[in-house]
């Protein structure tokens, strides 16, 4: 779990601001309405002044004729107000949420590969959808309750002071208690807040593998650990919301018993003769009425707390990660097309989320233009040094070359453009088979993509297919076989048309007769290029200038496959046992 940094609660509201910038018109168009909507509020309870001492005790009676347009005016300009903040508020909320969700999915994009291995996909993908949400709709409701309820809090004590500061002097002696209430429930909010995220997060993660995972669910019987694993995680969500919904239904009743004795002291100090004798019918009811009015802003405001901790918490889970360093791509150096020598020189590694170093002291050369095969058992660093070659990850000491420049000193997506990988574990985007394929190369014409389609032998099984190249595959590619996906991914490797070609058990779920045409295919692509060739099957790679049989991240042999023959060692043995018993 990414440990939270940015929480800095002040930070983080001016760096909040900062995203809405751009949006002050809208704000400021919200802002006024929200204060004409406390000052429409204040005037109406002004009102009942004139009404009761002069039109209704028969002073003057005008003042009734002109009431009912009064009601209908204010009423209008209140729903004006109301208008104008709610969509003013929508507006920038929009735009906030927008922009903070391309943000973080840009920000995400950047992150280098040891960042996903340390986080779970749901919990990322629940910052994108939930968290930036929650900044918007938490600040967004904060603001307009801040705003709007300081703007009648503030007319409704003008008021009572203006018309007797005696009485509303009260306010003061509640107003102290109810702040420290205020202060005890937000430390509260933001911690629930903060354990709500993790609990949606969680629920995502489980959705996510859920999802991915039906059929192993389904073939191991796994739904009951599923279930248990989902039910404790949605049990989780609830049971914040509850702990959220009980503090505020405390807060409220709290806050409201607090502000009415404030309340009985006016009406027990409104019964001395000494102030009858002063207060007109009109003035007590003015304090009285605002008194009962002041309780509602009072209470949003002890809720604001909640939106502001939620919208805090939200930020923080966000801010956090948009902080967190991106891969480093400090060199410079810039090469229109590599020649493809790769040197590998004492190399050490291993990954950044396990102890256990993966490789050893690795030395390897290769000359440009060399198809080099990389043997040996699973989990011996075969993938891992052809994930050191593209800098997915950063040596812990050794140097990887590519034409004996270190690959740190090249612009990372110049470094990436000398290579083209078929990785073991084939994504393909959702989307058509042109479209994958012409992934690898945004400007490649339609002949391109179908040539490349042709010497991957990808022609040959979408002919069945109503829609040819322009089948829509889903997310994963799911409606194709194992080995139609690699097909495609290899076109998709073909039309980049790198100088360093990396084939990761490329053809492994393909037959024998596939493989053999598209091996044909790919030789001929090899041979003006640097090849990295891994493979289990050993019949592939026979043809290979170099073999390096690896073991536990050490290099342990290489040769051509004459030689390795000849030798007896490590590699005879793999070949022995691969064809021995035919
Ligand atoms: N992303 C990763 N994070 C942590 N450890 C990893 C990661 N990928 C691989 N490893 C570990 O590194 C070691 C070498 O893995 P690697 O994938 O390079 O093996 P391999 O030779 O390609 O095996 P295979 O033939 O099964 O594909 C293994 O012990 C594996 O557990
Ligand atoms: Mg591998």
């Amino acid at each position: 779990m990414i440990p939270d940094t940015a929480t800095n609660t002040k930070a983080n509201f001016l760096r909040l601001l900062s995203y809405v910038k751009d949006r002050k018109i809208g704000l400021i168009v919200a802002i006024i309405g929200m204060i004409g909507y406390g000052a429409v509020d204040t005037l109406f309870v002004y009102s009942i002044k004139p009404l009761i001492d002069e039109g209704l005790s028969g002073k003057n009676p005008a003042v009734l004729t002109y009431m009912p347009i009064f009601v209908l005016g204010i009423v209008l300009l209140r729903g004006i107000c109301g208008f104008a903040s709610s969509y003013g508020m929508s507006w920038v909320g929009g735009h906030l949420v927008m922009k903070i969700q391309r943000q973080i999915f840009n920000h995400l994009m950047l992150m280098p590969v040891s960042f996903f291995d340390k986080n779970p996909t749901g919990t990322l993908i629940s910052k994108i959808t939930y968290d930036s949400n929650q900044v918007s709709t938490a600040a967004t409701a904060s603001l307009v309750n801040l705003v709007r309820e300081s703007a009648t809090i503030i007319g409704l004590l003008i008021l009572m002071f203006y018309n007797s500061w005696q009485l509303s002097l009260i306010f003061f002696v509640i107003g102290p208690p109810v702040g420290y209430a205020i202060n005890l429930v937000s430390r509260r909010f933001r911690k629930i807040s903060t354990n709500l995220q993790h609990a949606v997060g969680n629920v995502t993660t489980t959705s996510e593998q859920m999802l991915n995972g039906h059929k192993e669910i389904l073939s191991f019987g796994g739904q009951p650990k599923e279930e248990a694993r989902f039910n404790s995680a949605s049990n989780m969500i609830r049971r914040q919301q509850m702990k959220m919904a009980t503090v505020s239904a405390i807060a409220n009743p709290a806050v409201q018993f607090i502000a009415s004795i404030g309340l009985s002291i006016v009406l027990f100090a409104a019964s001395s003769p000494e102030l009858v004798a002063e207060l007109s019918p009109g003035t007590f009811t003015i304090i009285v009425t605002s008194m009962m009015m002041l309780l509602k802003p009072l209470r949003v405001i002890t809720q604001l707390n909640n939106d502001v901790q939620r919208a805090m918490a939200a930020c923080t889970s966000l801010f956090t990660v948009m902080d967190m360093d991106t891969e480093t791509d400090t060199g410079s150096h810039v090469t229109k097309r590599a020649k493809g020598k790769i040197n590998l020189e004492n190399v050490e590694f291993k990954y950044p989320t396990k102890n256990e170093i993966v490789l050893k002291s690795i030395n390897l050369n290769i000359e440009a233009g060399q198809t080099v095969a990389l043997v040996g058992r699973s989990g011996s660093g075969k993938s891992t040094i052809a994930g050191l070659l593209p800098k997915f990850y950063e040596v812990q000491s050794g140097q990887v070359l590519l034409d004996d420049i270190p690959v740190q000193d090249y612009q990372l997506k110049n470094l990436r453009e000398q290579f083209a990988q078929v990785s073991q574990t084939v994504h393909l985007f959702s989307g058509t088979i042109a479209e994958n394929i012409g992934y690898a190369n945004e400007n490649a014409s339609r002949e391109e993509i179908e040539r490349v389609a042709e010497m991957a032998n990808v022609t040959s099984f979408i002919e069945k297919f109503e829609d040819g190249f322009d089948t829509v595959i889903g997310e994963k590619g799911v409606m194709l076989s194992g080995g139609q996906r690699q097909r495609i991914a290899i076109a998709r490797a073909l039309l980049k048309d790198a100088p360093v070609l990396i084939l990761d058990e490329a053809t492994s779920a393909l037959d024998t007769e596939s493989e053999r045409k598209i091996q044909q295919a790919i030789d001929r692509v090899c041979s003006d290029r640097t090849a990295i060739v891994i493979a289990h099957r050993l019949s592939t790679i026979e043809n290979a200038d170099m073999i390096v049989v690896l073991d536990e991240g050490v290099v342990v042999e290489q040769g051509s496959h004459a030689e390795l023959m000849a030798n007896q060692g490590d590699y005879y043995q793999l070949h022995q046992i691969q064809f021995g018993e035919k």
